[in-house]
């Protein structure tokens, strides 16, 4: 029997739903691939690099991402000297691959990192305890930190508004491909584009 056809085929508002609903379920949702995506910054030679991280919040209504870092990482100084950020998801058993174009804003000590360090479960609160910043040229691998509170000065909460999502369906009967852009006012244009 062929697999039922997903209600969102054909459909460009309910494949932006649908790409909505798995970011909202890979946020508590460990066993999805969507939980770990790719996100792409620049260096300091304006080239792009590339890290998974876990992604730890989504927001339809502010159109945000959330995840979490180490405010002395590459990323961080990236991030903080052009805002400009893509991530990329992909679920190789739904077939699908999302790109999510934003610009990214640090938070360091303001409401929003304390709100998400308060989130933040101790094997992550872990991540921030070490003393070496990340990237440091180490004499061996550090052991795991002890103490998970002392990390909290070194804890950035990203938050990534995005304009632009697009969607990617593979399916035997024709791959999906649609684009949503956003303008300033929060006015979509959906377009299905060529795959
Ligand atoms: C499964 C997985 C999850 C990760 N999650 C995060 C994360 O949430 N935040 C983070 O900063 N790094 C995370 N990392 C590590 C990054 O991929 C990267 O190695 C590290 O942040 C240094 O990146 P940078 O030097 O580009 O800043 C994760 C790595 C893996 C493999």
């Amino acid at each position: 029997m062929k697999p039922a056809r997903p209600a969102f085929a054909d459909d460009i508002m309910a494949s932006l739903h649908e790409a909505f609903r798995l970011l909202a379920d890979a946020v508590p949702n460990r066993r999805s691939p969507l939980h770990t995506p790719t996100i792409a910054s620049l260096d300091d030679a304006g080239a792009p690099s590339l890290r998974t991280v876990v992604l730890r919040g989504f927001d339809a209504e502010a159109r945000t991402l959330r995840v979490h870092t180490d405010r002395r990482s590459d990323k961080a100084r990236g991030i903080a000297r052009d805002p400009r950020v893509m991530m990329h998801f992909y679920d190789a058993a739904l077939h699908v691959q999302m790109r999510v174009a934003g610009r990214a804003t640090l938070h360091l000590d303001d409401a929003v990192a304390d709100a998400a360090w308060a989130g933040s479960q101790r094997s992550s609160r872990m991540c921030y305890a070490a003393p070496d910043a990340p990237s440091a040229i180490v004499p061996a691998p550090p052991a795991a930190p002890q103490d998970t509170e002392v990390g909290r000065p070194h804890f950035a909460a990203v938050v990534i508004g995005f304009h632009r999502l697009e969607w990617l369906w593979l399916a035997a009967a024709g791959h999906q491909r649609a684009r949503f852009i956003w303008d300033e006012a929060g006015n979509l244009t959906a377009d299905w584009i060529a795959p």
